[in-house]
């Protein structure tokens, strides 16, 4: 048996990896190293491809069939919630293209299950202090419908040709689970800190007059270690019978912005000292996940706590490499 981990060299996608390569299960990566760089899959074979060409569908299934895969974790997507505001049919061809040629090679090949790297994203701006997966899903851009969509495309198939599918939501993936697998981009709230105190500038909060306790955003940061033994659980459960499709990650807990910038001046010992800027558009004040459902069917609960998380962000960060330009 082997794992197609499409995406496996980013951020996220390099964890499952590794995890896969320390329980001894095989493991082909299919990247097209567009936000990534080989050497995070480590002896891995990658297949160098974007999964949204053209002729992709062929290729992929020729990989499914010649390293015999029984299961495919997809996680290659684009992420950047304004870039697909103003590129929204680039979204649509990479994430629902690449989905689509992923999903017709697993039909021509036999494969039928898959792990897909959904999002928060597909619920918007809840009113929900807590979100549960039954909770209104709305995507506000591009990018969040096109990871609803996706699950969509999954039901489908699901009843025309039995696929097995999964759908991680995740919340606000942060830390690294190793030194050499530190988030490579500089798009979340916690690489934008370090990368401003790098830089010898202070960090910026973006609005702090939310009806929020400090009057900052709110968020459910879930440690990337963690959400990676999510997808292990996930695939394990596929080989049995599921209730539900769609999962959240997150931990059920909140954090302000303020409580991390905080959390990064205690751990890196700089004065962190915040620049107040205005609101940014389309943040909802509060984010946070119920993680129940996933607890329950699957036996999963992530539990570490932000101070680890940026502990581990700021190892990695100092560590280096540094960030891939996207
Ligand atoms: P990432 O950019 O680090 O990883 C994505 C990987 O996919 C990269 O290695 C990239 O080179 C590859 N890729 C992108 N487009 C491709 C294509 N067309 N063909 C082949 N490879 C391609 O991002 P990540 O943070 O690891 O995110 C992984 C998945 O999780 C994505 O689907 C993302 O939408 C989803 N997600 C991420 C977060 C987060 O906070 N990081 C939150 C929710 C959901
Ligand atoms: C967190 C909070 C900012 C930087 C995004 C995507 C979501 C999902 C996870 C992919 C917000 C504030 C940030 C800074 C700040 N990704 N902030 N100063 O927006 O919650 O979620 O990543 O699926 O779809 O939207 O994450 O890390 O950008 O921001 O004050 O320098 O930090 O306003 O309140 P977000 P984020």
């Amino acid at each position: 048996m082997s794992v197609l981990v499409t995406g496996g060299a980013g951020y996220i996608g390099a964890h499952v990896v590794r995890l896969l390569q320390q329980e001894g299960t095989d493991v082909v990566v299919v990247d097209d190293l567009s936000s990534s760089i080989a050497s995070r899959v480590g002896e891995s074979p990658l297949v160098e491809l974007d999964i949204s060409a053209p002729d992709a569908e062929r290729v992929l299934a020729e990989v499914m069939r010649e390293h015999q895969v029984d299961a495919v974790i997809h996680f290659a997507a684009k992420k950047q919630v304004g870039e697909s505001v103003q590129r929204p049919l680039y979204y649509y061809r990479q994430n629902l293209g690449g989905l689509v040629n992923v999903l017709d090679a697993m039909e021509a090949a036999g494969v039928r299950k898959i792990i897909y790297s959904s999002s928060a994203a597909v619920y918007g701006e809840p009113e929900e202090a807590v979100v549960l997966e039954d909770s209104r899903t709305s995507p506000i851009n591009p990018y969040g419908r096109s990871k609803l969509v996706g699950e969509w495309i999954m039901e489908d198939c699901e009843r025309a040709w039995g696929l097995k599918w999964v759908a991680l939501r995740y919340f606000n993936v942060a830390g690294a689970g190793w030194d050499d697998l530190g988030d490579p981009a500089i798009m979340n709230l916690i690489p934008m800190v370090l990368d401003r105190l790098e830089r010898g500038e202070q960090p910026r909060v973006f609005g702090d007059d939310y009806p929020t306790p400090d009057g900052t955003c709110i968020r459910d940061y879930v440690h990337v270690r963690d959400l990676a033994e999510a997808h292990i659980a996930a695939m394990r459960a596929l080989d049995g019978e599921l209730s539900h499709h769609s999962y959240n990650v997150g931990t059920g807990q909140g954090a302000s912005v303020k409580q991390v910038v905080d959390a990064v001046g205690a751990v890196s010992g700089l004065d962190t000292t915040p620049v107040v800027e205005p609101r940014r558009a389309g943040d909802p004040p509060k984010l946070v996940a119920s993680p129940d459902r996933i607890a329950d069917d699957m036996g999963f609960r992530s539990s570490t706590g932000l101070d680890e998380i940026v502990e581990s962000a700021w190892s990695a960060w100092q560590a280096g490499p540094r960030h891939i330009d996207v």
